[in-house]
């Protein structure tokens, strides 16, 4: 027979059997081999927390501890936890296609379309690094060679531990990178209520709270740019019991990134929480070369056993040596422009405003929006971004002219920029069209007459460092830089990066961080502020080359003491500016004492930001008061441990104070907010943090009236802690500041 004929003679046989008698060949499946390793448990420790990491024999690792110390960690070489494993148990690091169906921290797409990916150890290590313990675990995918590094830093002092991974493509081809979180934890309590930040213009970090109930709540923003405007990436979790401030296990946790996030909290059947956190994946399914790897931004963590202060503490101690820039260091005090000029200030106007800052005892004269654009002169907001040269216009003398004036008058001089943007109706704009952030084809959406630059873009990080660059140079006598940044990202997309957009949220954020290496690498010394339209951009991803951070555009006093508040739970007092406004205020309307606007602020970076002309001659003289007795007690607020006293969300009353970490100082605030019942003329205050055994001398401070009969009196700590410290403020809109100090 011919080959030929035979083959057709097999093709007829094919056709008439049934299929099943053609499946006859089994299917069999290679299955590629998985190392047995050495079951251990990793430990991760600080001085009062510990996380555990269990690895099986097969080399699967598992998160199984994280709370209060627990001996040897050994005891958790066989320990289940409450899942039942049938339903599958999640992984220190759960990827999407392995042995979990829940909320994954990593999903990865192959080039032959398959999104499976098995993660199992490989070894760990451990090491010193900034005096931080450091251990690595490393995973990988056997099928795939993806590899998987989960790092984990402990400062051990500070209770804090940061968690991020490094994803490295190992195979041949790339990737797509569809959900890469910093860190996944799983948690085991009886019930779990989180605290988080919402928030708005003018109406940040205002806590929430709710109980976790099955399936998943999501924490997330896509703004791109003003990460914090909707929602912080930063949350308290009490476990098993409500929010408190003194009791019961508490964890803080808060993601060091200012692009899009996304906090995922899952409540699965078996009761058990996994929190999965990381740059959100909405719009960003990266591509990862082979051999390229991808590093997360961190998540800080820190497990207090006895609720939300100590573990607000503890941030608070981690921020300031690890996380701010110069974190350690005081602020100067100061007179910023804007609400006092706005965008109607010549030479003359500045210069009589540093006269009166100086007058009042204030450090440093800010001089804010409004300064630039020639041909399309900043005179509002709808004209100038972009055009970084001096309006000579209105300042002819020069900027140089206006700082060198505020130093001989002894304070130090700063200056405002919004570097990422740029208006329509300037030049930039014009010469450099695909520099703007834009859909093609599309309207480019506008927001305050602005639109954004393309950070992605290499040029345009150097022409962002350079107006940094530039306005530095305008005079030597600059010592201080507001960075704002007042939209967010719409009609999302760069010219530059072609088919790649996939890239574009994550590489503006790195874009952007790049810029702030440059800028800190040329000026280590200049304070720089962070701002964006106020708080939408508070973070602990850019805090690390900032100095502080612009709160809120709300400087009205009755609502910065809830968004304060709210800012205190996760960031130091030292980043919060905090400014004493004129009344009606202009964000609110209210109108609220010059004493009381003073009290609040200065339970941060204080400043003011008002027409110091248009205060009384008894007002300035108050002014001058509270701004000489801040300067003697503010190290205890930059520096100090804060305890929150009484909560803006509960009752009439709010309380908070610093105390020096030898106990020896403190200094302690009082506001009455509302009052519904006069016939309760006064409120307790019970002292947290002080030593009971000492006494403490108290010195009532930014005195327009002392409120109280024990000023200058001295107690015990036990004595003001007990309920002796009842300062007898009850009017709505008072409130009183004292200092403590040991005899
Ligand atoms: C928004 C900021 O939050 C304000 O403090 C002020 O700097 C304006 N921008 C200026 O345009």
């Amino acid at each position: 027979m011919k080959l030929k004929t035979i083959v057709l003679a097999i093709a007829m046989i094919a056709a008439v059997l049934p299929a099943q008698a053609r499946k006859a060949k089994k299917f069999t499946h290679e299955t590629v081999a998985i190392p047995e390793v050495e079951r251990k448990v990793i430990a991760v420790e600080t001085a009062r927390t510990q996380l555990l990491l269990q690895v099986d024999k097969k080399g699967v690792v598992r998160t199984v501890h994280y709370g209060a110390p627990t001996g040897d960690p050994a005891q958790f070489l066989s320990y289940r936890s409450g899942y039942n494993h049938n339903f599958g148990a999640p992984d220190a690091y759960p990827a999407a296609g392995g042995r979990f169906n829940g909320q994954e921290a990593l999903h990865v797409a192959y080039p032959d379309g398959n999104q499976n990916t098995e993660l199992y150890y490989t070894g760990h290590d451990v090491a010193s690094r900034d005096g931080k313990q450091v251990t690595t675990v490393h995973l990988k995918d056997y099928v795939t060679a993806l590899e998987v590094d989960l790092v984990y830093e402990a400062c051990r002092d500070e209770d804090v531990i940061l968690m991020h991974s490094v994803i490295r493509n190992g195979g041949k081809k790339p990737v797509q990178l569809r959900n890469f979180a910093s860190a996944s934890l799983r948690l085991e309590a009886d019930s779990y209520e989180l605290t988080h930040f919402h928030g708005g213009w003018a109406d940040e970090m205002q806590a929430e709270r709710t109980l976790l109930t099955h399936d998943t709540k999501l924490l997330e923003s896509r703004r791109g740019t003003q990460n914090t405007q909707g929602n912080n990436p930063s949350f308290v979790l009490s476990l098993g019991h409500p929010f408190s401030e003194t009791d019961g296990p508490t964890i803080a946790g808060a993601l060091a990134w200012s692009g899009n996030f996304r906090i995922s909290f899952e409540l699965d059947q078996s009761n058990q929480l996994n929190i999965v956190s990381g740059i959100s994946p909405f719009a960003s399914a990266y591509p990862l070369a082979a051999g390229k790897s991808f590093t997360t931004p961190e998540m800080v963590y820190t497990w207090s056993a006895d609720g939300a202060g100590e573990a607000s503490r503890n941030l608070h101690r981690w921020a300031r040596k690890y996380a701010v820039w110069k974190g350690g260091e005081v602020n100067p005090t100061l007179l910023n422009s804007w609400e006092g000029a706005y965008f109607s200030f010549n030479t003359e106007t500045l210069l009589r405003m540093i006269d009166d800052a100086a007058a009042m005892g204030l450090e440093m004269f800010v001089l804010d929006d409004g300064w630039f654009g020639l041909e399309h002169p900043r005179n509002s907001d709808k004209a100038g971004l972009g055009d970084w040269e001096l309006n000579t216009n209105k300042l002819p003398e020069g900027i140089d002219y206006v700082a060198s004036y505020a130093h001989s008058k002894g304070l130090k001089f700063g200056i405002w920029i919004e570097p990422e943007m740029v208006n329509p109706d300037s030049n930039l704009a014009q010469a450099h069209p695909d520099w703007i952030v834009q859909s093609p084809g599309r309207e480019i959406h506008q927001s305050r007459n602005q639109w954004i630059l393309d950070l992605s873009n290499p040029a345009v990080q150097d022409f962002v460092f350079g107006v940094f660059d530039r306005t530095v140079a305008l005079s030597k006598n600059i010592d201080y830089v507001k960075w704002d940044c007042n939209r967010r990202v719409m009609s999302f997309g760069s010219p530059c990066l072609g088919e790649q957009q996939d890239r574009f949220f994550v590489e503006y954020i790195q874009g952007l961080y790049s810029v702030c290496e440059r800028m800190r690498a040329k000026y280590p010394d200049i304070i720089v502020q962070c701002c964006s339209a106020g708080g939408s951009r508070v973070d602990y991803g850019s805090m690390r080359w900032f100095n502080e951070v612009w709160t809120s555009d709300n400087t009205d006093a009755i609502s910065r003491t809830r968004i304060q508040w709210g800012t205190s739970l996760v960031y130091p007092a030292c980043v919060m500016a905090a400014h004493v406004s004129a009344v009606p205020n202009h964000q609110t309307g209210n109108v609220t004492p010059l004493k009381f606007r003073f009290d609040v602020a200065s339970s941060g970076r204080l400043g003011m930001e008002l027409q110091p002309r248009n205060l009384t001659e008894e007002e300035r003289a108050l002014a001058d008061r509270c701004i000489r007795s801040y300067k003697g007690y503010r190290d205890l607020v930059f520096g100090g441990d804060l305890y929150r006293l009484a909560s803006p969300y509960d009752g009439d009353y709010y309380s908070l104070m610093y105390v020096s970490p030898d106990k020896r100082r403190a200094v302690v605030f009082c506001y009455c907010l509302r009052m519904q019942n006069p016939s309760a003329r006064s409120h307790a205050f019970r002292l947290q943090g002080l030593d009971p055994a000492l006494k403490y001398r108290v010195a009532e401070q930014n005195v327009d009236k002392s409120c109280w009969w024990g000023n200058g009196n001295s107690y015990t700590g036990a004595f003001l802690s007990g309920g002796g410290f009842n300062p007898g403020i009850y009017k709505a809109n008072t409130s009183a500041v004292f200092v403590l100090e040991t005899e």
